[in-house]
């Protein structure tokens, strides 16, 4: 029987912690109409297939319609991912919160894309909206809020 092989870029767990030069983008969006949370699952389940095999890990956080996701790894492939994301019609109003590289240990070294449930997506929200540096980045994340609110 012959052994499955290795992604080239299949994460070694220990450079996983291992310091180096990683890139990584926060956004957050807003699920598109009539997508539903078993499409979430499916989006969860392509990412860490994909993303495991192109050294890129993060979380995915899902509550009440709005995503935000962190994603880190090496920049071409974050950058490449993150063009993927963008024309992905599953969601919309995609706000690109905060881009950075630096020679870091990764924060999430042995999730792949993890699901995590938002809490409190609003304060999540109203955070990134005080930090928000551009007008369309401002308005994008008010109208999320304001959506959210007509809905609670
Ligand atoms: C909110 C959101 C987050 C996503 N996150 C990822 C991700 O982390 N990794 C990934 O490969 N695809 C992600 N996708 C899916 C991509 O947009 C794209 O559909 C997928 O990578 C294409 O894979 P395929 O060509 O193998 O079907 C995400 C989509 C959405 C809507």
């Amino acid at each position: 029987m012959s052994t499955p092989s290795t992604p080239e870029k299949y994460i070694n767990p220990e450079d996983a912690f291992k310091e180096q030069l990683l890139f990584n983008l926060v956004y957050c969006s807003q699920i598109s109409a009539g997508v539903e949370n078993t499409d979430v699952d499916t989006i969860i389940a392509t990412s860490r297939r994909r993303n495991s095999a192109s050294g890129i890990t993060g979380i995915l956080v899902f509550g009440d319609g709005v995503f935000f996701q962190w994603i880190e790894g090496p920049k071409a492939e974050v950058t490449a991912l993150v063009k993927l994301i963008e024309t992905d019609r599953r969601h919309e109003l995609m706000v690109i919160l905060s881009e950075d590289e630096e020679i870091r240990e990764r924060i999430f070294p042995t999730w792949d894309m993890e699901l995590v449930d938002a809490e409190n997506i609003q304060e999540v929200l109203q955070d990134a909206l005080e930090t928000a540096q551009d007008q369309k980045s401002v308005d994008a994340l008010e109208l999320m809020l304001e959506k959210l609110q007509e809905r609670n």
